[in-house]
């Protein structure tokens, strides 16, 4: 069966042609927990948007539905349009064409500003963290737009700036403790290894309770087993909070077995969008992959 998308499913390991080679890890997964939790109403659509860079497309006509409390992952080689297409999300890139509606109200462009009102939270492809200041302060700044006291009420210590503290500190601890990072609250960021730098970046997306989050490639550059449990954190996040996830990620195995629904972009375009096990088995998939759907291509 090699060379069909049978032959992609059973591969153990499979040699991507991506820049860096990317390895296949199985997960488990949860169909059953899936029926339950995922309804049929849309979070998010985004319709024939379109994204330019000079003379670069990096998204062309790219129609997108993201239903309520489902893992969409968004998959394709270098330079697709993967993490244009969540910047379009959170407000970094305008559109040029196109509309997005989320949760109820239509956009040309989102901005970035209003991200947080907007329930909406993300994480970046290379890490944005304040390296300087601890685990607890870089999670605390997940809430920052939630405070209502004046600079110089938080100067001078007034009531309302107290009990903002307080509760800010409560949800960040509880925070800590969902994604076990309280034994590194105090240490600084930047002394940390990159796997808990990503999940204290997860920690500060997730701290402010958002519907719908996004995650760019979170589990880049991590062993096998740190992609595990971070998947096993995305899990739990989605329900416990109610998520929606729309997640960016390069490892084949962890895309199928964590999403609910495999959006696939190639060059900009959406070349294929269904559960996992259909856009395992489209050819145009294998062929943006593989280049080609020749059996010496799988490893
Ligand atoms: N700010 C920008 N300025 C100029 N070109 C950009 C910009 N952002 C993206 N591009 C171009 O748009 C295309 C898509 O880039 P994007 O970063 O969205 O791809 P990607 O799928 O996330 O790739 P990777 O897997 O390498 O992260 C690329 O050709 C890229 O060079
Ligand atoms: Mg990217």
């Amino acid at each position: 069966m090699p060379g069909t998308s049978a032959g992609v499913a059973a591969a153990g390991r499979l040699r991507l042609p991506f820049k860096e080679e990317r390895t296949i890890t199985r997960l488990d997964s949860s169909p059953a927990w899936r029926a339950v939790m995922a309804p049929d109403e849309a979070i998010l659509t985004l319709s024939d948007i379109g994204v330019t860079f000079g003379g670069v497309a990096a998204l062309t006509d790219v129609s997108l539905t993201v239903r309520h409390g489902e893992i969409c992952s968004v998959i394709g080689p270098n330079g697709a349009g993967k993490s244009s297409l969540i910047n379009v999300v959170s407000g970094l890139y305008k559109p040029d064409r196109g509309s997005i509606r989320l949760d109820g109200q239509t956009f040309g462009q989102i901005r970035s500003e209003r991200l947080a009102q907007l329930n909406v939270a993300r994480t970046f492809q290379n890490l944005a963290l304040f390296g300087g200041l601890s685990v607890r302060d870089n999670v605390s700044a997940g809430l920052t737009h939630t405070r209502r006291a004046g600079v110089l009420e938080q100067f001078l210590l007034l009531p309302r700036s107290r009990r903002e503290d307080r509760e800010i500190g409560e949800r960040v601890e509880a925070m800590l403790s969902f994604l076990d990072l309280d034994p590194h609250r105090e240490r600084l960021v930047s002394t940390l290894p990159y796997g808990l730098q990503k999940r204290v970046e997860l920690a500060r997306a997730l701290v402010a309770e958002p519907k719908l989050l996004l995650l760019d490639e979170p589990m880049a550059g991590m062993t096998a087993t740190e992609k595990q449990e971070m998947a096993g954190l995305i899990r739990s996040a989605r329900q416990r909070y109610g998520l929606t996830v729309i997640l960016i990620e390069h490892d084949i195995g962890v895309v199928m077995d964590l999403s609910d629904h495999v959006a696939v972009l190639d060059y900009g375009r959406k070349i294929a969008d269904g559960t996992p096990d259909a856009v395992r088995s489209d050819p145009a998939v294998i062929r943006a992959y593989i280049g080609s759907t020749d059996d010496e291509d799988l490893v």
